[in-house]
């Protein structure tokens, strides 16, 4: 479980998260969603380890900040928003960082967790390929291949591992969404613990299976998509009025931004 509770951030000088509140189980995909500057990288990089915060943040029953930072790097991965890297490493040296800062694999096994992460990522081949020489979306195959080899199982020692993962598809194509949407939730159903900051709304009611939604700072709303996912929590989170529809012969909300545009 990670639960959050009564975190606040402050950053510059600034209070950033207020109160934020809310639990990601194992075995479900935790989307967090919310407008640009409403507080979800904050989050998750106070999940992550990598901020201070008040109140509490806790990994399978351990305070974050008070856990040694390989004891952390053993239990979840983190996918960051962005990740500017300016030395010309190729992407086997970029993958196999992932090794390094894990414990969850023995050296003999590197050469294969690394090439298992880089086929699930639909990156088989590009080992030798240079980092930057790489589209946008390729580079943030080869960080979530990463990440991967830095947490290759879902469960270890009988304990669910996490992946935190800041706006995963952001920069691919409907077809590697998927991909990368099946991997998350393949990962879930084996035990492990997805939280994935989304924009893509739609992406998010097809592969999550609760919602925590984000505006100012503060949490809006958390709970299932289907509570999570509605006109009122759009309108007040986005501030336009979007509509939340059903996919016929099944229940999934879709939301068109078509209203957004009636007069
Ligand atoms: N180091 C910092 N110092 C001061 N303010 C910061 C700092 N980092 C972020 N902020 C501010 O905190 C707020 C939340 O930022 P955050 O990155 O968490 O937003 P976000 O919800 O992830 O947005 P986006 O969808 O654009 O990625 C923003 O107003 C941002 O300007
Ligand atoms: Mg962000």
């Amino acid at each position: 479980m990670i639960e959050v509770s009564g975190l606040s951030v402050r950053l510059s000088g600034k209070s950033i998260l207020h109160d934020v509140s809310f639990a990601a189980r194992p075995g479900a995909l935790t989307a967090i969603a919310g407008p640009n500057g409403s507080g979800k990288t904050t989050t998750m990089k106070a999940i992550a380890g990598e901020l201070s915060y008040d109140g509490s943040a806790r990994i399978n029953g351990h305070e974050i900040t008070g856990m040694a930072p390989w004891r952390l790097a053993a239990m979840r991965g983190v996918l960051p928003q962005s990740s500017a890297i300016s030395f010309p490493f190729t992407v086997r040296e970029i993958v196999r960082m992932g090794l390094t800062s894990g414990i969850n694999s023995r050296p003999q096994d590197a050469e294969s967790v690394a090439a298992e992460a880089l086929e699930a990522v639909d990156l088989s081949g590009f080992e030798g390929r240079f980092y930057q020489e790489l589209s946008g979306g390729e580079q943030q195959r080869v960080q979530l291949a990463r990440v991967l080899c830095q947490i290759p199982e879902p469960i270890v020692d009988g304990q669910p591992c996490w992946l935190l993962l800041d706006e995963p598809v952001s920069s691919l194509d409907i077809s590697h969404q998927l991909t990368i949407m099946k991997l998350a939730r393949d990962f879930c159903e084996r035990g492990g613990g997805v939280i994935a900051v989304m924009h893509d709304l739609n992406l998010t009611a097809l592969f999550a299976d609760r919602m925590v939604l984000m505006k100012g700072g503060e949490l809006s709303a958390a709970g299932t998509v289907t509570d999570v996912l509605t006109d009122e929590h759009m309108l007040s989170v986005f501030g336009c009025p979007l509509r939340v529809n059903r996919v016929p012969a099944g229940d999934t909300p879709f939301v068109l931004a078509h209203s957004a545009l009636e007069r």
